[in-house]
């Protein structure tokens, strides 16, 4: 497989909130599915770990951004059953992305890597 590049991004929770708090569900929903929502429940970290799925979004595109340009609501970012980030595009993409994030109580972080799966 082809590595295509790696992107990082950091997240202000505090930003992130702010906008969450402004704008609600308009903004919500113009960075996640559904899908990416319903596995966050409102409680402890819930801006942090929302805050860290945008800094997914955002490493991802950057990981990709020499081949082809993405859009946030392209990616989605879930969890497996044992906790492990992974991420999903919109449209059947030949790519596989390796995905680390983590936040504490500021501050959130990720971590991409792009592959080409053939
Ligand atoms: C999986 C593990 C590495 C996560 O470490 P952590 O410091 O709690 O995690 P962070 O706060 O930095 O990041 C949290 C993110 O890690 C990711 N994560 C959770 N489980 C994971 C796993 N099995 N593999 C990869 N990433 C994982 C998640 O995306 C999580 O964020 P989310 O819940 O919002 O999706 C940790 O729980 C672990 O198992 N460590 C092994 C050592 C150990 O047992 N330490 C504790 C005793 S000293």
């Amino acid at each position: 497989m082809v590595v295509l590049g790696i992107g990082i991004d950091m997240v202000k929770t505090e930003k992130f909130s702010s906008a969450i708090k402004k704008w609600g569900d308009a903004f919500l929903s113009r960075v996640f599915e559904e899908k990416e929502l319903s596995g966050i429940p409102e409680g402890k970290m819930y801006y942090q770990r929302l805050a860290a799925r945008f800094a997914a979004k955002e490493a991802v595109i950057k990981a990709v951004s020499k081949s082809f340009p993405l859009a946030l609501k392209d990616i989605h970012v879930l969890n497996r059953s044992n906790g492990a980030p992974y991420c999903m595009f919109k449209d059947n993409m030949d790519l596989e992305i390796f995905l680390s994030i983590t936040h504490i109580e500021d501050y959130a972080v990720a971590c991409a890597v792009a592959q080409k799966k053939t």
